[in-house]
């Protein structure tokens, strides 16, 4: 493949990959897996398959306008071997993102976290030991469970695991798969955590979307228990990035941790959108909080940035807010289908 960001002049690239380079994205249907395709597309020579079971959290539409010739989506579940075997044995690597991705899903029902999660990256994890097939891994930092808001720690990779919600305890089991599975097998794999993402095309049951397109529709935004929880914001252009530079340069058996020191407390951000739409900060609906509430995620980047060189683009919160609010008010037939569905949910519960 001809621009393989650094090849051959960074530590451990993946001298296995031929021209050209099939890469095999799960979940690419999803807020974060398309715009990795995106990425792909924009920035590489690959040919990518996206392997998606279209859930409710999908879109087809994040997926529109790429090229016929170099993406195709396979409707399919990453737990049904039959789906995953051939188009694994076709592939250069899987880039794996598919997951039950919601937290407060997980509190209702975690059925599905633990079938998807955890039975699908097994799945998976089978295929690309049986093949040979490089392995990336997408998981999250609620792994390493939640720190203290007066505590100066962040998260590094050697954090010890100790996840709370049912979503985060199915990707922290699914992450120790990969590790058995590196150190059993000899998989070559990588694994990243992230901490949240916001941008276009983000399903409007996730805090920032929900949040815009309450102020859209001229309902209060909706901020659970205090408020003060801290969550460590990445623009979603930027998680592609830094998966892109793992999967060229990171060396195998390695974890990195992505993030863009964006920390902001959730009253914040709200204050932020309300200030955007000229609204009074405080015209806030407070609402019951989240069982077992994360208090602080916050990542310590510098194993990526170094061993790396990546750096994110968007330094500037107030700015990627700014575009992502644009794209929801130019974008509302997208999201207005699916708006009602997920506030009923949301109002069965009290939130
Ligand atoms: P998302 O819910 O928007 O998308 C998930 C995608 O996976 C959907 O297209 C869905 O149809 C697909 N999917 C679900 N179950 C599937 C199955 N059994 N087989 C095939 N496809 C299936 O999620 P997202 O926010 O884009 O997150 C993507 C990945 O990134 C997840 O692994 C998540 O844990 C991780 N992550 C997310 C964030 C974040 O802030 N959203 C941060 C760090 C890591
Ligand atoms: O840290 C990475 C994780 O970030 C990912 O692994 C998850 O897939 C992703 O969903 C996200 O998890 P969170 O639970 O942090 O994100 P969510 O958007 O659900 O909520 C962000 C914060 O906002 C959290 O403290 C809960 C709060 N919140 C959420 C909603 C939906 C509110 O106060 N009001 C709301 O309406």
């Amino acid at each position: 493949m001809g621009n393989l960001p650094g090849r051959g002049d960074g530590p451990a690239v993946n001298s296995a990959y031929d021209d050209p380079v099939q890469i095999l994205v799960t979940g690419g249907a999803g807020f974060i897996g398309s715009n990795f395709v995106h990425h792909l597309v924009a920035n590489t020579d690959a040919y990518v398959t996206v392997l998606d079971k279209l859930t409710y959290a999908s879109s087809e539409a994040s997926l529109r306008g790429l090229p016929e010739d170099r993406v195709r989506l396979v409707v399919g579940d990453i737990a049904d071997a039959a789906v995953v075997e051939p188009l694994v044995a076709e592939s250069d690597a899987v880039v794996h993102y598919a997951a039950e991705s919601h937290n407060d899903n997980s509190l209702s029902d975690p059925a599905p976290f633990v079938q998807t999660n955890i039975v699908g990256t097994f799945v998976l994890l089978e295929a690309v030991r049986r093949h040979d097939v490089r392995f990336h891994h997408v998981s999250t930092d609620e792994v390493y469970g939640d720190l203290d808001l007066d505590d100066l720690k962040r998260f590094t990779e050697d954090t010890p695991y100790q996840p709370s919600s049912p979503y985060s305890a199915s990707k922290a089991g699914s992450d120790h798969l990969v590790r058995a599975w590196v150190r059993s097998f000899g998989v070559r794999a990588t694994i990243s955590n992230c901490s949240n993402n916001y941008g276009p095309w983000q399903h409007v049951e996730k805090f920032i979307p929900r949040q815009i397109t309450e102020v859209i529709e001229g309902r209060r935004p909706r901020v659970y228990g205090d408020g003060l929880n801290v969550r460590d914001w990445i623009h979603t252009d930027d998680h592609s990035s830094a998966v892109w530079a793992i999967l060229s340069h990171g060396r195998i058996g390695e974890t990195y941790l992505i993030g863009a020191d964006g920390e902001k407390s959730n009253v914040d951000v709200v204050r932020a959108i309300l200030r955007h739409f000229g609204r009074p900060e405080d015209d806030i609906e407070w609402v019951t909080d989240r069982a077992g509430h994360d208090r602080r995620y916050a990542i310590e980047s510098g194993k990526l940035r170094s061993e790396l060189g990546w750096e994110p683009k968007y330094q500037d919160f107030d700015k990627g807010l700014a575009a992502t609010i644009a794209w929801y008010q130019e974008n509302a037939a997208w999201w207005s289908p699916m708006k009602h569905e997920t506030e009923a949910k949301y109002a069965a519960k009290g939130q």
